[in-house]
């Protein structure tokens, strides 16, 4: 058990579950009387693609321990290829968190059917005590909320910019159906593609979030995201040449940058 974790910590969970297979193995597990920690809240939606990473983060922002994605297991989604989507999504989830001290172990995508009520109870089970194991989320904490927030407010903003939900949104055509002229990506590419478009869009939103409120200077930026300082300014070149952000003031010799973005520009 880490040692933020206490024996009476009882974690908030949110569970999305798509409503043709996990919801209905849920309501299973109710009529069945299987037992399964209460800590869950649910929120049924029609199908698993429909949570977007935005929803997750807006959760783990609003001090939720641990989220819990459930949908109908892959070839049996009621919308055919929807799960599919899920995980493209919950995969590149993990990788944009993997990047935050947070880390990306309080998120947890299942398939489960309607038939499944005793897997159900168990699923639910299994996370809530890995949750446990892991300790409230630092949002919670007096200490650790600031760069939690920094670092949850880049990710969501990495899943709004237009590049990230365009490149995830397009396996399909970039690996099996080619461009116009017909040429294709290798999955191992397009997967490595959108790694490195993770990795490049968090550190902007990073810099950017990390700027919000005081100019920043390229050592400070480097120092949080544990970096390299020539990556940070390469990244700061290209907000800049985007009008994202701006020179602000120099201190010395030294140059302090400042977004220039608000709540809702991506
Ligand atoms: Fe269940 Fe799509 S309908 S995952």
């Amino acid at each position: 058990m880490t040692e933020a974790a206490s024996s009476d910590f009882e974690p908030k969970i949110l569970g999305f579950l798509c409503n043709w297979c996990s919801y209905a193995g849920a309501d299973l597990a109710g009529v069945s009387r299987i037992q399964y920690p209460p800590n869950a809240k649910i929120i049924r939606v029609m199908c698993s693609a429909r949570i977007d990473p935005v929803f997750v983060i807006e959760g783990l922002l609003s001090g939720i321990d641990g989220v819990i994605i459930t949908g109908c297991h892959l070839g049996d989604c009621h919308y055919q290829t929807g799960n599919y989507h899920t995980q493209r999504r919950f995969d590149a989830l993990m990788e944009a968190l993997s990047h935050t001290s947070i880390g990306n172990e309080r998120i947890h995508l299942e398939w489960v059917s309607a038939s499944e009520g005793k897997r159900f109870g168990e699923v639910i089970t299994d996370f809530t005590n890995h949750i446990k194991e892991l300790g409230p989320n630092p949002m919670n904490s007096s200490d650790g909320a600031d760069d939690a927030m920094t670092e949850l407010r880049a990710v969501k903003r990495l899943f709004e910019t237009h590049s990230t939900r365009t490149l995830i949104g397009k396996e399909e055509e970039l690996v099996e159906k080619g461009n116009v002229y017909g040429d294709k990506l290798e999955l191992a590419g397009y997967k490595e593609l959108i790694r490195k478009n993770i990795e490049a869009e968090y550190i902007r939103s990073y810099i950017l979030e990390l700027s919000r409120s005081r100019p920043k200077t390229v050592k400070e930026c480097a120092d949080k995201l544990r970096i390299p300082t020539k990556r940070v300014i390469f990244e700061i070149s290209v907000l800049m040449r985007n009008n994202m952000l701006a020179l602000e003031s120099m201190d010395g010799t030294t140059p302090k940058f400042q977004s220039l973005v608000k709540d809702g520009d991506a």
